[in-house]
């Protein structure tokens, strides 16, 4: 008997081929977004399942899916699953680290240019036919080469971003958890770790790319806009709910900041109507990253964790991307004989 695992979300096909392979699969390639009580009842006799950002694992899903052994999410975030209610069920916890660093660094810089530059704002313009001369002081944006460049949140996309700053000339500031040992900062472009503060006031160009959690829940509000350059702009590439939303477009609209380029809001898709009347804001479906190698690279990242999970060997013998290793004592039993 195979063992049972949920593809919550619509996939590339053949990832859904090679998952049947191993397991019986029940896919949603209609793309249909289940509700708790749904997914609950979905994964009431499941061994497994590949999630995304969009299915909330709670405690209570948990407790009511006393078979379910693997939540293999298919994003570097993961805070839509509750690891501490998985790890007390004994339930592995994996996500997709590293394979999305580089996409998701080079579309950081796609809005980071677009914001600065005003793309978005003057294409709008253009193609509503309002260009009917030139002149010099059409959109005139912020510069980006040779600016100081805050970047919150230094993991590895936040670091794959701070490369790229050194063929703009720009100084990097960074805030984070800890300080990055000497050698990676001298790779980020010699970036110079600094406190919240700080940063905010000095730098030029904001990016936001640190995980959402209870503590970073509204690391951007009205007191941290209100301590940066009016000619600024601000970048988040992270997650919904690190920035205050309310208060960013308070600070947009009174032109407290400059600009701001945005992937994610809180409450996606269902977006602040507001955004969509401000003219200085940069708004993208949460598609950082959205390229097609690195969206198959991150569900075969999956399906290679869930595969490690249910049907270990002696080769994949743990998940490689293992959010929970605690969980390894309960099921080490399974596994002691595949060395
Ligand atoms: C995902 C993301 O596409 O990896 C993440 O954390 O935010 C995106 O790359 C999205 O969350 C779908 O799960």
């Amino acid at each position: 008997m195979k063992p049972k695992i949920l593809m919550a979300r619509a996939v590339f096909p053949e990832v859904i081929a090679s998952l049947q392979q191993h397991f019986e699969v029940e896919s949603n390639q209609d793309d249909r977004i289940f509700s708790a009580a749904e997914l609950t009842q979905k994964l009431s006799d499941k061994d497994g399942v590949i999630a995304t950002a969009s299915e909330r694992i709670s405690a209570e899903l948990l407790q009511a899916c006393p078979r379910l052994k693997a939540v293999c999410n298919q994003a570097v975030g993961y805070n839509n699953i509750d690891v501490a209610a998985a790890t007390k069920a004994g339930v592995m916890v994996t996500n997709t680290p590293d394979v999305l660093n580089e996409t998701t660094a080079d579309f950081g810089w796609a809005l980071l240019m677009a914001t600065a530059r005003r793309v978005t704002e003057s294409e709008h313009w253009l193609r509503a036919g309002h260009w009917k001369q030139w002149r010099y002081d059409s959109f005139l944006g912020a510069d980006v080469h040779g600016a100081t460049l805050g970047i919150i949140g230094m993991g590895r996309i936040g670091q794959a971003i701070a490369r790229r700053s050194l063929g703009f000339d720009m100084q990097v500031l960074y805030h984070n958890r800890s300080r990055l040992a000497p050698e990676l900062e001298a790779r980020a472009n010699n970036a110079r770790y600094a406190g919240k503060e700080e940063l905010l006031a000095a730098a030029d160009h904001v990016i936001l790319v640190l995980p959402y959690s209870k503590e970073s829940h509204h690391t951007i509000g009205a007191a941290e806009l209100a301590l940066m350059k009016p000619g600024a702009t601000l970048v988040n590439l992270a997650r919904g709910g690190i920035v205050d939303d309310l208060a960013l477009i308070a600070a947009l609209r009174d032109k407290r900041i400059a600009a701001a380029g945005l992937d994610v809001f809180e409450n996606e898709p269902a977006l602040h109507p507001d955004f969509l009347e401000l003219s200085n804001v940069v708004l993208t479906p949460h598609i950082a990253s959205a390229s097609e190698p690195t969206r198959r690279a991150m569900a075969d990242c999956a399906a290679a964790n869930l595969l490690a999970a249910l049907l270990p060997t002696a080769e994949r013998k743990w998940p490689p991307n293992l959010l929970n290793p605690e969980v390894l004592g309960r099921v080490t039993l399974s596994r002691a004989t595949l060395s």
